[in-house]
């Protein structure tokens, strides 16, 4: 018998039981699936990060605890969970949804909808926009979104850059890694899409430094995580021009205070924390797939390096 303990929270619990229970059936496992067990009796944890569930050390048998979502820094640092940890990576919904947001965007800036869109003088203005093929955009994390958002970007023309902590080969992008492949990455990146984790070593990755380092009327936009972005150096180059907008989806504090600049500032968009979604359908058959893989004592997939972070 597997147990299974579903820790991310009642409200969640009313989406998921349904899907997962459907999801483990398929996978033909005979488990338990609830709320509540006897911490010594659980094999797996479903996991969200605003769980009440922080001290890991009474769950003695534990294989592994699998996050429901992408992003994991709020427990990577629990020095009470020993057991592997997993986190969301669901192509059909997470990443779908990821690259929908990140097209959507850029193609937003690249063409320059806005002066279209909000226009009160209908001031008739034929700016015609670029091809994609004069737009270099600059992807920074090439993991499973930042890979499948560069894809679709190379894809639609885009001459795409990426930028990964290891070395990488995508397809159609051409790829840097490492302190010094920042600078080559960021050195023609009209547009700059952050799809990197937050970790010590990525915190204020775009600091003022950096921000001077992009080509004269660069876009940001950051569905990754609020942290990656110095706020104050990004309001000073907006207010500058070395910046012409930034598309924020993610906050060091959320949801995003009221009295925060960015709400107000004339070249900033905020979303709020919209970008992309774990999908409770598909997602319970990624997590229903991995504790099935557990089982029949196959490598877990979508494993968090503890030490890097992510
Ligand atoms: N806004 C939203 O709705 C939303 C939804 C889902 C996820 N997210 C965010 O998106 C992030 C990325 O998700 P993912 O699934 O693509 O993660 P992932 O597969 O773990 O990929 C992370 C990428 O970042 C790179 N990276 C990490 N630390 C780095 C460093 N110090 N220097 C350079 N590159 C570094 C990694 O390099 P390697 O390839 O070398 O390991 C990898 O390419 C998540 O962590 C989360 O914060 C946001």
């Amino acid at each position: 018998m597997t147990n299974i303990l579903f820790a991310a929270g009642p409200e969640l619990w009313a989406d998921y039981e349904t899907p997962l229970r459907r999801a483990l059936d398929a996978t033909g496992l005979d488990y338990t699936l609830g709320c509540d067990a006897a911490p010594e009796t659980v094999d797996y944890i479903v996991y969200a990060p605003g769980s009440k569930l922080q001290d890991f050390a009474p769950y003695t048998r534990l294989k592994a605890v699998m996050n429901l979502w992408a992003g994991v820094e709020k427990i990577t640092g629990n020095p009470t969970l020993t057991a592997p940890l997993t986190r969301m990576v669901d192509d059909e919904g997470l990443t779908q949804g990821m690259v929908e947001y990140v097209t959507g965007h850029v193609l937003r800036h690249h063409l320059g909808m806005d002066a279209h869109i909000v226009n009160p003088e209908h001031a008739w203005e034929p700016n015609v926009p670029h091809l994609s093929r004069e737009r270099p955009v600059t992807v920074l994390g090439l993991g499973a979104l930042g890979q499948a958002c560069a894809g679709m970007l190379a894809h639609l023309g885009f001459p795409v850059t990426g930028w990964s902590r290891t070395e990488k080969q995508v397809e159609r992008v051409t790829c840097f890694h490492g302190d010094d492949g920042l600078s080559r990455a960021l050195a023609d990146a009209q547009i700059v899409v952050l799809l990197l984790p937050d970790t010590p070593a990525t915190r204020n990755l775009l600091d003022a430094d950096r921000l001077a380092r992009l080509p004269w009327g660069a876009v940001i936009v950051n569905p990754g995580r609020g942290p990656l972005i110095d706020d104050d150096a990004l309001l000073a180059a907006l207010d500058a021009g070395q910046i012409a907008h930034a598309t924020l989806d993610t906050f060091r504090t959320e949801p995003l205070p009221a009295d925060h600049p960015f709400w107000a500032h004339p070249k900033v968009t905020v979303t709020p924390h919209i970008a992309s979604e774990t999908r409770v359908d598909s997602a319970a058959r990624v997590i229903a797939a991995n504790i099935r893989r557990g089982e029949d004592g196959e490598p877990l997939l979508h494993l968090v390096d503890r030490d890097a972070g992510y």
